[in-house]
């Protein structure tokens, strides 16, 4: 079997990773990375909404369409990443004050790049990271340009247009910071589940939440709290998934296997979390090689050594935590 149909076979999960079209494009090993190691692949970039639409006119769908293609080709399925993003707001679109014509952006934008992919994609992160980065600080909600054009409602009116064009997609709340200990986190924990619940009590189709899991070398995992979380997700019938599994480490460690070792720790203590109340619906590594990651450009270790973030490292040797997942 192949490696990635072991996994799901091993653990019943399915493992994916996220694909950037570079690569993909320029580096066969990284192509045969997914097709050695993955049940899925996510586009990283492609199908956020300023790559698909940089202007108003122009709706570039070709380029996340060679990667869903590619996974089909393959036997392997895609998730899609992701509708609304308040990091992912092109100048055109910040530029709207009306929020009748934000109201029509939203539900053409969501519409149009749902039905192209319809029947494609296993599900969307129809939003990603509306929650605040800090709610103690902030309030609950990410003041985004989402937010501010049309409110709260933006969320579920992004979840009804993405289930009337895809009913059969599995419709994600995608966010961060879910997953450690400190009243940051149970306060993002909680709000994520009053989104939830809000949306289902509307009978707005939830399927899914997404943790992404960039987990940190400073942080701790808390167990409980997520195990707790789980259980609560799926006394509600809402799958949890994995979505951007890695592990930044910016601090110093005298070498690259005890940075392995510490980033083991930490995954180990994220599944264990989830696992201690059931499998989770999919776990997914944001890239597959320390080779291609984001982690550097936004945050690089303080001694300028490379990060080890992901699950094989840059010759595509895999680590020992990769038999975790
Ligand atoms: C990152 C991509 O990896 C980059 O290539 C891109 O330029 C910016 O976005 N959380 C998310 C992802 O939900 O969409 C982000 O991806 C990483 C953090």
């Amino acid at each position: 079997p192949r490696a990635g149909e072991a996994k799901a076979e091993s653990r019943g999960v399915p493992f994916g990773a996220m694909i950037q079209s570079d690569y993909f494009r320029s580096d066969a090993a990284y192509r045969q990375a997914f097709l050695d190691h993955c049940d899925m692949i996510v586009p990283g970039a492609e199908l956020k909404f300023d790559q698909i639409r940089p202007e108003r006119d122009i709706w570039r769908l070709e380029p996340a369409e060679t990667l869903v293609d590619f996974a089909m080709d393959n036997g392997r399925t895609s998730r899609g990443h992701t509708h609304v993003w308040w990091n992912s707001v092109p100048p055109w679109l910040e530029a709207i004050t009306d929020r009748r014509e934000g109201e029509r952006v939203l539900i053409e934008h969501v519409e149009r790049v749902t039905n192209h992919f319809r029947g494609k994609l296993l599900g969307w992160d129809v939003v990603n990271e509306v929650i605040a980065h800090d709610p103690i600080q902030e309030g609950p909600l990410r003041r985004s340009k989402w937010l501010q054009l049309l409110g709260p409602r933006h969320i579920p009116l992004a979840f009804e247009a993405t289930a009337r064009t895809d009913p059969a997609a599995r419709l994600v709340v995608n966010d961060y910071d879910l997953e450690f200990v400190g009243p940051r986190f149970d306060a993002r924990r909680e709000i994520m589940l009053t989104i939830v619940r809000q949306m289902l009590d509307a009978n707005i189709p939830v399927g899914g939440v997404g943790i992404q899991g960039h987990l940190y070398g400073d942080r701790q995992i808390d167990i409980d709290a997520l195990t707790r979380f789980h259980k609560d997700l799926d006394a509600l019938g809402v799958e949890l998934l994995v979505t951007e599994l890695d592990v930044i480490n910016r601090e110093s460690a005298p070498d690259p296997a005890s940075m392995d070792a510490l980033a083991g720790k930490l995954v180990g203590d994220l599944m264990d979390g989830i696992f201690a109340w059931k499998r989770p619906a999919a776990v997914v590594t944001w890239g597959i090689t320390d080779r291609y990651t984001w982690i550097p450009d936004e945050m690089p270790r303080y001694d300028g050594e490379p990060h080890r973030p992901l699950p094989l490292d840059r010759d595509y040797r895999p680590k020992a935590w990769f038999e975790i997942l």
